[in-house]
């Protein structure tokens, strides 16, 4: 008897989720005045050229999980896009999931995905930053990186792709409001970048700790009306305790001082942050500074590991929703 093996196509998901990528302008040469959100994520990738090499053998599966400017990206949305992604991610036979979202808020719902599913096999984040209007758009180079990333063997964990650059998305922020290579890394720097379809690992992905699953399935279930509320907070030159003292009025749950410098904060803050705490109000600190984690601890407050204050809020969010009892 001949036994005959038959492979298996594997196949990578591309959830459609809105922003630039899939924008439109009135016209091909506009780059600014611009919809984001309006092209279905089925007809960017049908667009695509060097779609099948960028594949690379795989099948390709889409699915519109949102359509929107990711400025007004909320909890519901990451929530659904949490569990798409735990669904996927779950098949054997998926190899990779690459996620378009708009580059405006990319970097939190990058971290919110890693820290909620810590997935190990890749899940390729991308941008653009010219609608698909245009007659420059850069989101059809950038879609084929993310796919060619994708099929990586070294990818692990989630990333965000955007102008030839592959970021953690423990490290990745937007720089820019305007330029093509709108993201850094900071002092970390790039995980790699993509050069002729070919890839450039300066550090290669950190496997991801075999996740238990608990954290993303209390993400998946709890209503996010349920979720803890955590705010920022700035340090700024003639900072008042009053944006303190609201949200501790308003019933927060935490915050995260946005910290100047090596974490230092206003003295009428602080004092307010102090009065916070003493009413069982969480709090944490951050860097507004770009590059680098601050050095040292001479404050009453833990700082995130490095994390910038929005994906600090982020984390002490998802910590306070896993010591819940929801
Ligand atoms: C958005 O973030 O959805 C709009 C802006 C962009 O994608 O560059």
């Amino acid at each position: 008897m001949q036994v005959v093996f038959v492979k298996k196509i594997q196949k990578v998901v591309v959830l459609g989720t809105g922003g630039t990528i899939a924008g439109t302008a009135a016209n091909a040469s506009e780059q600014v005045a611009y919809t984001a959100a309006q092209v279905g994520v089925a007809q960017l990738t049908a667009a695509l050229p060097g779609l099948d090499a960028a594949l690379a053998g795989r099948q390709l599966v889409v699915e519109q999980v949102a359509q929107l400017d990711s400025k007004d990206m909320d909890h519901a949305t990451w929530q659904l896009l949490a569990r798409r992604c735990a669904h996927w991610l779950a098949q054997a036979d998926v190899d990779a999931l690459v996620i378009t979202h708009g580059t405006d808020t990319i970097e939190e719902t990058a971290w919110f995905l890693q820290a909620v599913l810590q997935p190990s096999k890749p899940v390729v984040m991308v941008c653009a930053m010219r609608p698909a209007s245009s007659n420059e758009a850069d989101g059809p180079q950038n879609l084929h990186d993310a796919l060619v990333v994708s099929a990586q063997p070294l990818a692990a964990g989630v990333s965000v792709v955007c102008a030839g650059v592959i970021h953690n998305a423990r490290h990745v922020q937007k720089v820019h409001p305007y330029r093509l290579d709108a993201f850094s890394s900071g002092d970390a720097g790039p995980l790699g970048w993509i050069q002729a379809d070919q890839v450039r690992w300066l550090s290669a992905p950190q496997a991801a700790p075999v996740s238990t699953g608990t954290l993303a399935e209390q993400v998946t279930r709890t209503a996010v009306n349920q979720w803890p509320v955590v705010e920022v907070v700035l340090s700024h030159a003639g900072a008042s305790r009053r944006p303190v003292d609201a949200l501790v009025q308003a019933g927060v749950a935490g915050l995260v001082v946005a910290a100047s410098g090596n974490g230092t904060v206003h003295h009428e803050v602080q004092a307010a942050l102090l009065d916070a705490q003493r009413r069982g109000v969480h709090v944490r600190r951050s860097t507004r500074c770009q590059e680098g984690p601050m050095v040292g601890n001479s404050s009453p407050w833990p700082d995130m590991d490095g994390l910038s204050p929005l994906k600090a809020r982020i984390s002490l969010m998802l910590e306070l929703l896993a010591e819940s009892e929801v």
